[in-house]
């Protein structure tokens, strides 16, 4: 047996994961938690990605639209971050095999990847087009990044269950 498929089941057997995995509700009521998570963490992203393809709101600065945002984003996160674990303790034995959800970890990674390389390069030259309605090539190739990975993640976080 594997050393990480012998993390995964210890995680599995755990008496929180058993706890969350025997409970009438806890995993369903998690999971609905997960789900409503994406609203503030994809809802937030999809819209400060479609400002960036300049799809809407084109006649507001970029930064009057991303800024206030980003904290709903990261609030978003850590609840998807948080909720996401808790159902992987449940289920980690199970999931130790399912293709959906190595994916899913894999885009998780890219998306952060493409995220940081946006804000750490694009994003921090946004004096020079913060008002421009057509935004420069690296930050719409971004956003069509993001749109993408992020949607792969939730087209794999619903195929989980379907393995
Ligand atoms: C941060 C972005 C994330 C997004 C957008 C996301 C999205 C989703 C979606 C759409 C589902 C399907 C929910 C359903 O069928 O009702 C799901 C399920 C799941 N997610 Fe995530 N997720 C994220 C992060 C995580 C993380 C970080 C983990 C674990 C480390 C995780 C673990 C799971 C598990 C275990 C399930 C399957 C539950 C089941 O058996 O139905 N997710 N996720």
């Amino acid at each position: 047996m594997s050393a990480l498929l012998h993390l995964c089941a210890w995680i599995n057997d755990s008496s929180i994961g058993t706890r969350i995995r025997e409970s009438d509700n806890l995993f369903s009521a998690i999971e609905t938690v997960h789900v409503l998570g994406i609203v503030l963490m994809a809802g937030t992203i999809a819209i400060a990605d479609l400002r960036l393809l300049g799809v809407v709101l084109r006649q507001a600065p970029t930064s009057e639209v991303v800024d206030p945002l980003v904290r709903i984003t990261w609030l978003g996160f850590a609840v998807m971050l948080s909720s996401g674990a808790l159902l992987f303790w449940a289920e980690a034995a199970k999931l130790y095999g399912n293709t959906a959800f190595r994916i899913k970890l894999l885009l998780l990674v890219l998306a952060a990847a493409n995220a940081w390389i946006f804000h750490s390069r694009t994003y921090r030259r946004l004096s020079e087009w913060d008002t421009a309605t057509a935004t420069p090539a690296g930050a719409r190739i971004a956003a069509l990044c993001s749109l993408a990975l992020w949607s792969a993640v939730i087209v794999c976080g619903r195929a989980i269950a379907y393995q």
